[in-house]
């Protein structure tokens, strides 16, 4: 019997009839309903100005939502009092497009850098890094500078950065958007190694090629609208012929 994993684990990420409009009257989100449950790899797919970056803020209260809930690991995002945000920051891992590794601090170092503001002792912080780092493939080179490591190393770098916490959710807004294709696919083996270990991954992309290889579960958004939700996607739609026929 197939158990759908909705009913298995409860969505990690919840967003029910999310709206977002920015003070200058941009409308960026329209009545988004989404659940990804925990576990899954999902791209998050569209055309510039979509709305992708716009839900990942939202998912991290760096916006709020102008009418409709954020739930994030069981979280109220937009209700969440401000003391709780350092909380919920450990629990998402971001990656940016741009890597933003600090240039005077090794891979290790910059892995280490946000446990270190939080207190940890010099033990906890090292067996973290290490198993981030060792995650991303990337331990052997962990005392290399950023100007030392190639676009992709520094990209896994700011993975296992995201990682170190543990959280249970991985959000990727456009990590590949500044690597040639060879180096894209190898930060993309990084994210679906974390993903098999069972952390939950949403990526923006529009890496058409990677989206298409991969057939993970494709959103795709428009006009600040989900058009498509699909299993197994592919970047476009499928044409209407094979539609049809299924
Ligand atoms: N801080 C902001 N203030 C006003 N408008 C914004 C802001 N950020 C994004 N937008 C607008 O919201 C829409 C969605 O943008 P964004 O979420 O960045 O899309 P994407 O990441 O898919 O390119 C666009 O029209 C964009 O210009
Ligand atoms: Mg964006």
């Amino acid at each position: 019997m197939l158990i759908r994993s909705e009913l298995v684990s409860p969505p990690i990420v919840s967003l029910d009839h999310v709206w977002k409009r920015y003070p200058n009257g941009t409308q960026a989100l329209s009545d988004i309903c989404l659940r990804i449950p925990g576990g899954d790899f999902v791209f998050l797919v569209g055309p510039s100005g979509a709305g992708k970056s716009t839900l990942v803020r939202l998912l991290i209260r760096e916006e709020r939502p102008s009418q409709g809930r954020v739930w994030v690991d069981g979280l109220e995002v937009g209700r969440l009092p401000r003391r709780q945000l350092p909380r919920l920051r450990r629990q998402v891992g971001l990656v940016f497009q741009d890597f933003k590794l600090l240039p005077r601090l090794s891979a290790v170092e910059n892995v280490a850098f946000a446990l270190r503001v939080s207190g940890e002792s010099r033990r906890t912080v090292r067996a973290r890094c290490r198993a981030a780092l060792e995650a991303v493939g990337l331990w052997e080179a962990r005392d290399r500078y950023p100007c030392e490591l190639s676009g992709g190393e520094q990209q896994r770098v700011a993975i296992a950065r995201a990682l170190v916490h543990g959280p249970r959710l991985l959000v990727a807004d456009e990590p590949t958007g500044n690597l040639d294709p060879a180096t894209a696919w190898e930060v993309m083996q990084a994210l679906l190694a974390i993903n098999a270990a069972g952390t939950t991954v949403l990526m923006a992309t529009h890496n058409r090629d990677i989206v298409d290889l991969m057939r993970r579960r494709v959103v795709a958004l428009d006009r600040g609208r989900v058009v498509r939700d699909q299993r197994a996607g592919r970047y476009d739609a499928a044409p209407q012929v094979f539609a049809l026929r299924s």
